[in-house]
């Protein structure tokens, strides 16, 4: 009611008298101060009598905003975020017994089944039906396990809810043989084919769940998305200077005036895990600490997205560096770690894997710890070429395909699968900067802000610190800003620019 009186206070002080129906009107609005202010400059003077027609409300102006940026060009835009899966570890049951173990597959397989169902396969029949089915048909099972036999046969066993079943990919199927090479133990796909001698299943057709092919979605906003991650604050390895070039950027205070421009499109800046370095990750790590408190390093994070505009909204998500649990599916960093962080009013905290919808784009946000079991068995991936890990995990729709070194929860319901299709797609933790396209989504592996550390060097791996993937949403355009050594004057560099 306040609001209302201040309100009409502006107007009276302005020589108007305000009609009932006015203030009505001003009651319904969120500003009813703002209204009144802008009556001025389009209401003609001879009136005297303010209508609600005369309320209108005033188009957005690019505004002055945190830090030196002039203009924003993304604050014409309201906020349009939806959180689809926010903390699903919340919905935690496991105890990590058999029984979880066997749910969980049954629930990978379920889902998956809708999906390859939903992408043409239903005439699929259950491993037990099939074992006294003749001629050709589908089966849709888990690999529990495959192999290259000394003839050059790949051998598999498919588990479904009903049974399990042997089959082969006999060797003279050349192009099949190689397609069943990417293929890893534990991912659901469809086989087709017949039941041979002593129930052993020929294999001449292999489907995986996959993506639809589409179109890149776009939005009719001209906004940008920040995709970052493994800032690993607190490691000597953490490169300060270059990370508050990155800081100095977004606030419009760094950078070409192209760069500045797009800086005032970013609207939203997502981080997928390993914000700190942690404490006890790894043997002897302290050694390699600046900030051997936990909260400490946790106190710098935020000092940090304190100095983010408040028109950016954040949205975080935790890394096996994060002081959580590791295994996947990753809760979210609890507010008693960062103090203070969850109040700041553009902050929005996840776990990983995460789905947010913004503007209409789905954004599935997830650390990577996986990729470090799925790297070394497939030949289209490398810690160089990171791509084709975001592809395969894509490809087989589940983000971490293998029960393997890194650590899963067994949930009775399969968190992991992909289930909804992303527009975007945002991972972390190989430290490798990457981006592709495929299928109409965008893979986007975002990098890192640590310098080679001495355990990448020994084992050669090649890190890609300082590299920013920018993401303009209207066309679907992805821009490297690079904040690494070399920086020029402006202390932003884009890709393909000399050093
Ligand atoms: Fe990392
Ligand atoms: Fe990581």
């Amino acid at each position: 009611m306040e609001k209302i009186q201040t309100a009409v206070k502006t107007l009276r002080e302005k020589g108007y008298l305000v009609s009932p129906e006015a203030i009505d009107q001003l009651k319904k609005e969120e500003n009813p101060k703002e209204l009144a202010e802008n009556v001025d400059k389009k209401t003609p003077e001879s009136k005297a009598v303010i209508e609600p027609e005369d309320l209108k409300k005033k188009k957005k102006e690019k505004v002055k905003v945190k830090g030196s940026l002039k203009e924003a060009e993304s604050k014409q835009y309201e906020t349009d975020i939806e959180i689809l899966k926010k903390d699903i570890s919340r919905e935690s049951t496991s105890k990590g017994e058999v029984e979880d173990f066997v749910e969980n597959f049954k629930s990978r397989h379920r889902k998956i089944h809708k999906i390859l169902r939903r992408r043409g396969e239903n005439s699929a029949v259950d491993i037990e039906r099939a074992k006294d089915k003749e001629g050709d048909m589908k089966v849709i099972g888990l690999i529990t396990e495959k192999k290259t036999t000394k003839n050059g046969h790949v051998f598999m066993k498919l588990e479904d809810p009903t049974g399990l079943m042997k089959a082969l990919v006999p060797n003279n199927q050349k192009e099949l043989i190689e397609e069943t090479d990417e293929l890893v133990n534990d991912e659901v796909i469809a086989v087709e084919g017949h039941m041979g001698n002593n129930n052993l299943f020929i294999i001449n057709n292999v489907h995986c769940p996959d993506l639809p092919v589409r179109e890149l979605k776009t939005t009719e906003e001209d906004i940008a998305i920040v995709t970052t991650s493994d800032l690993h604050i607190g490691s000597k390895y953490f490169l300060e200077k270059n990370f508050e070039s990155f800081i100095e950027w977004l606030r419009g205070e760094r950078g070409n005036e192209r760069q500045k421009e797009l800086a005032g499109k970013v609207k939203y800046l997502t981080i997928a895990g390993d914000l700190v370095d942690g404490v006890g990750v790894y043997p002897d790590q302290e050694k390699e600490l600046t900030l051997t408190d936990i909260y400490q390093q946790y106190k710098q994070f935020k000092e940090y997205m304190e100095q983010i505009p408040d028109h950016i909204q954040i949205i975080i998500g935790p890394g096996n560096h994060d002081a959580v649990n590791k295994a996947d599916p990753q809760p979210k960093i609890p507010p008693e770690l960062i103090e203070g962080l969850e109040e700041l009013p553009n902050v929005t905290m996840v776990g990983s894997p995460a789905v947010v919808k913004l503007h209409g784009l789905k954004l599935l946000m997830y650390h990577g710890t996986s990729f470090d079991d799925i790297i070394p068995q497939i030949k289209s991936a490398s810690y160089e070429n990171i791509k084709g890990v975001l592809k395969k995990t894509l490809k087989a729709r589940h983000l971490h395909p293998i029960h393997g070194e890194k650590p899963m929860t067994p949930e009775r319901e399969d968190h992991l699968v992909i289930e909804e299709v992303p527009d975007i797609y945002h991972t972390g933790h190989v430290h490798k900067n990457g981006y592709d396209k495929y299928r109409g989504t965008l893979c986007v592996n975002s990098g890192t802000w640590q310098e080679k550390t001495p355990y990448q060097r020994k084992i050669g791996h090649k890190p890609t610190p300082g590299k920013l993937p920018v993401v303009e949403t209207k066309t679907g355009k992805i821009n490297v800003l690079r904040f690494d050594q070399g920086i020029n004057k402006e202390g932003v560099r884009e890709k393909g620019e000399a050093a």
